[in-house]
């Protein structure tokens, strides 16, 4: 039996309708957790795909021991609750104390086998976005030598998707700049959510042993695109200009938070991300899993020129 923390999400969603659209798993040997209650929206898409659906919180550990109990291994998608994280918490207070109850409650119901998902940062990474999963994968590991439960690390590829989020908190809607401001600049091995979903869901069916232990890359590693690809592509969709402004990450701070009114927090947080870009973290050259597990499926990856054109959605 499989469970899912973070099965309602954007990445859970994605391995789940890969896992049913191929037939690599029942339904009924899958538990989906939702720290939603039952008749909510979240709830009732979950239990629409067939799954069995169980309320587990990162706030209520035996939720969470009881949702999964019965299952040997668990896909714990990593906590959304970046708030955790700001003004450089300290270790066991980010997102990573989220992560340790999961891990904790799951060695409590005698799950064999977590695959976590963290990011697909080279590091150690320069950035705050990956230092909860720096903790957490060390922390997997702790558990693997004190209490035997095998793990895998799943460092998920940058989404194609989340490409606004990258180039200026960008909103592909309704944004008029036709400058981008950010902290720095380096090639990104964008990944999207559909290819993630199906690489995910052939790593949890696989064979316990074929994946025990690693920490693995899913990216797309053909065709790295910068920031500045990013604002060449916009601005032959749009057939507008747009061009990006690289300034250091202080003038980034002060332009988000003073002149765009953004979360103090979250802007501190996230503008090291571009000292990691500067630094190559982004750019995977060396893992071609994800290839290699589409390729078995006749797919190539997504380039992320599609995905930035569907979400300008000129039409
Ligand atoms: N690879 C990338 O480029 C990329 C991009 C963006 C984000 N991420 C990270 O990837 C992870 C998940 O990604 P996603 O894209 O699937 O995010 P998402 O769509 O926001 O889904 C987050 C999941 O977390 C669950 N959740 C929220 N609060 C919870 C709680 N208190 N207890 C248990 N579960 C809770 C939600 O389920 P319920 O609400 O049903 O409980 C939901 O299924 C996050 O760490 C996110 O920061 C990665």
């Amino acid at each position: 039996m499989l469970a899912i923390i973070g099965a309602s999400g954007k990445i859970g969603s994605a391995t789940l309708d890969a896992i049913f659209s191929h037939g690599m798993l029942p339904a009924d040997q899958i538990i989906g957790c939702t720290s939603s209650e039952p008749g909510s929206p979240k709830w009732s898409k979950l239990s629409e795909k067939g799954v069995q659906v169980r309320h587990a919180s990162f706030d209520d550990p035996i939720s969470i021991k009881n949702a999964i109990s019965g299952c040997d291994k668990l896909f714990l998608i990593s906590s959304p609750r970046i708030f955790m994280d700001f003004f450089d918490a300290p270790q066991g207070h980010g997102r990573e104390k989220d992560h340790f109850a999961a891990i904790n409650a799951a060695c409590d119901a005698g799950i064999k086998h977590i695959y976590y998902t963290s990011l697909a940062f080279i590091s150690p990474s320069k950035s705050n976005v990956m230092t909860a999963h720096e903790r957490t994968e060390a922390y997997l590991k702790g558990v693997k030598r004190s209490k035997g439960v095998d793990y895998t690390i799943i460092r998920e590829g940058l989404y194609n998707e989340s490409w606004p989020l990258y180039f200026g908190h960008f909103n592909p809607k309704t944004d008029s700049r036709t400058e981008v401001i950010v902290a720095g600049d380096g090639a990104i091995s964008w990944t999207s959510i559909s290819d993630l979903g199906l690489a995910n869901a052939v790593i949890l069916v696989s064979d316990n042993e074929k994946y025990k232990g690693n920490t693995l890359y899913l990216s797309n590693t053909r065709d790295p695109k910068s920031l500045a690809d990013i604002a060449s592509m916009l601005s032959s969709t749009r057939k507008q200009p747009i061009s990006l402004k690289v300034v250091s990450r202080s003038e980034h701070e002060e332009y988000y938070i003073k002149e765009r009114g953004m979360n103090e927090g979250q802007i501190k947080w996230w503008a090291k991300t571009y000292d990691a870009l500067k630094g190559g973290e982004c750019r995977i050259e060396h893992d071609k899993t994800l290839e290699l597990i589409l390729s078995e499926y006749g797919r190539v990856p997504k380039p992320v020129q599609v995905t930035v054109d569907e979400m300008i959605d000129i039409n």
